[in-house]
């Protein structure tokens, strides 16, 4: 028998499902006339093509700082797009999004990397990178990011954690690892003596990657900079690297992160070597249980290296 339980089982499903997909946007408090954005994105970007076109140049939208605008290679038919009133050309990608339209979108090369040096190494403060950060052009996370997620915790706090990249919880609220796996992060912390004020943490990606996907390689390389001066600045005694990806892209190794757990390394940043250590990332917990008993062996050798490195 169907009872009114499995009805509301499974329409938790299906919004799990809707959430799991990136499509979290209905869940707005204020109803979205896409219809009209779609218009008014559609003028923009014709706005935007009579200009190039006036220019003699083949691509759509203005030149960014950190990055060469995409050619405009984007169907105006079928499921990706067509033709609006008044014969605007209408895309069907055309949510608002806070950096920028999608006309912004720039090539993720190897200038957006260089760009990214070159901002994140002009930063002088913690501040100034949030700054930079967010008005960073180079990559196209934050063209479908709601927030810039760039820190929590204490600035020049002991330790430094470094997740992979924010989920639906943190883009929301713009701090890293505030949703279930940052619940269970904060557990963990408490388990050692340790919370959000005694430590620093960050993401190697600062945007989140829609529908909670990994982020590309190109994309972590185009990061990478502005979390090598993050940690920098941070100037941290101990860096915590949460999962694999996160350890993997900072350490440059092919690892994977049962070889790479649990073992002190040292990491050269800025003139210094931080001891760090990769352990399970939180949202891996949730999903193996078994596996805390050696994350918590990892977080009692952090609390170790701490007392062992105190007085340096
Ligand atoms: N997972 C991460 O890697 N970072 C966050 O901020 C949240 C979840």
């Amino acid at each position: 028998m169907h009872t009114p339980d499995d009805a509301r089982r499974e329409l938790e499903s299906l919004l799990d499902f809707y959430l799991e997909s990136g499509l979290d946007c209905f869940l707005e408090e204020e109803a979205v006339d896409s219809f009209a954005l779609s218009e008014d994105l559609a003028r923009q970007q014709q706005a935007m093509r009579s200009a190039a076109h006036s220019r003699g140049m083949p691509t759509l939208g203005p030149a960014q700082p950190g990055g060469r605008p995409l050619p405009d290679t984007r169907s105006t038919h079928g499921a990706q797009g067509g033709v609006g009133p008044q014969g605007t050309q209408v895309s069907a990608v055309n949510a608002p999004v806070p950096g920028g339209t999608f006309a912004d979108a720039v090539v993720p090369d190897k200038e957006a990397v260089s760009s990214a040096r070159e901002a994140a190494g002009a930063a002088k403060t913690l501040d100034d990178l949030k700054q930079r950060l967010s008005q960073f052009s180079g990559c196209n996370l934050r063209l479908t990011a709601k927030n810039l997620v760039f820190a929590d915790g204490t600035p020049g706090a002991r330790v430094m954690l470094i997740g992979e990249a924010p989920g639906r919880d943190e883009d929301l609220q713009g701090r890293p690892f505030v949703g279930r796996s940052g619940q269970l992060l904060d557990k963990m912390l408490g388990a050692i003596g340790l919370d959000r004020s005694s430590v620093y943490i960050a993401n190697i990606v600062p945007w989140r990657p829609p529908g909670n996907r990994t982020p590309t390689p190109q994309e972590t390389e185009i990061c990478k900079p502005f979390i090598l001066r993050q940690i920098e600045l941070a100037k941290p005694d101990v860096l915590v690297f949460l999962g694999a990806a996160s350890a993997k892209s900072l350490l440059d190794v092919q690892d994977g992160i049962r070889k790479l757990r649990g073992r002190w390394m040292n990491f050269d940043v800025g003139g210094r070597s931080i001891p760090c250590v990769a352990t399970y990332h939180p949202a891996y917990l949730l999903r193996s249980p078994i596996e805390k008993r050696l994350s918590w062996r990892d977080f009692l050798s952090l609390q170790a290296k701490l007392a062992e490195t105190a007085n340096r």
